[in-house]
């Protein structure tokens, strides 16, 4: 049987892409930000998982305006990115699960989420940052990819109950696969920013570091904000929160906390890092 073995998160920041290409991991700017990342990696090297679910948003890449699902699960058999306007270079192509993108599909809508099922889908600086991230040696990754695109750009949202009860159902889904299969869900994004209008720069350190405490012991409380709350406490794109909210939905009740990490600011974003390990 599938089994989840944990879940991590990470912030998505596009300037991280371009630091990770001009190799500025000693630069005294990124420094303290990439020193959270090698105890996540060890983590990585011990569970070695077989697939990775990679809850993200989109943010105008594969989905614009005029068409933009609540939530989309890629059934590829690859993902590539693409000059998307941040700089960032278009990599080599992720490894997909077609066979376990469907069952996810089929069990969600069955679960009664609808979801936009995508046999084609450009991943954009949400999925491969933290990829970039968490994977660095592409040539020796092994790692299978879903990418699940969030709306986080387009009102309405859904709301953080709605997603927690999404990655339950995700959660439900894995363990009801037959083959033996490692999972780790990755929840990008987040944690506050706001890019732009008045409050353009604003970042909240005491909601972010209550919700990286509360996303472990008690993510119901989380789910108990609205979008509007989030906005308002988090910034326009703080609304990202919801996207981990899935991933810690997908684990069980108990979590172990291997490893967290938060540094602010990276460009205009509090950056978090979180590692779980779901119990057995
Ligand atoms: C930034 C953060 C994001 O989450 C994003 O999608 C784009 C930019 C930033 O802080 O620059
Ligand atoms: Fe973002």
């Amino acid at each position: 049987m599938a089994r989840i073995v944990g879940g991590m998160t990470s912030s998505h920041i596009p300037a991280i892409g371009n630091a990770i290409a001009g190799e500025l991991f000693e630069d005294p700017y990124w420094k303290p930000f990439f020193d959270g990342y090698p105890a996540a990696r060890a983590w990585l090297d011990k569970v070695r998982p077989d697939v990775a679910i990679v809850i993200y948003n989109d943010h105008g890449l594969n989905f614009f305006l005029d068409k933009m699902p609540t939530f989309a699960i890629g059934a590829a058999a690859s993902y590539r990115n693409d000059d998307e306007g941040w700089g960032l270079k278009p990599l080599p192509p992720y490894p997909g699960d077609p066979e376990l993108s469907w069952h996810l599909i089929n069990a969600l809508v069955n679960d009664e989420f609808d979801i936009c099922s995508c046999q084609e889908m450009l991943v954009d600086h949400g999925f491969t940052v933290p990829m970039s991230l968490f994977w660095p040696d592409r040539v020796g990754m092994t790692v299978r990819t879903i990418p699940v695109a969030v709306n986080t750009v387009q009102h309405p949202l859904p709301t953080p109950a709605r997603c927690f009860k999404l990655g339950q159902a995700i959660g439900r889904a894995v363990e009801s696969y037959g083959r033996d299969l490692k999972v780790v869900v990755v929840g990008t994004g987040g944690l506050s920013h706001q890019l732009d209008g008045q409050r353009a720069g604003f970042i909240n350190k005491d909601f972010d570091l209550m919700c990286m405490e509360k996303i472990v012991s008690d993510p119901e409380a989380l789910t108990r904000y609205s979008i509007h709350d989030l906005v308002r406490l988090a910034g326009a794109q703080g609304a990202e929160l919801i996207l981990w909210l899935i991933m810690r939905g997908a684990l069980g009740g108990t979590v172990t906390k291997v490893h967290s990490h938060y540094h602010i600011p990276i460009s205009n974003t509090g950056a978090g890092l979180l590692v779980l390990e779901n119990a057995a």
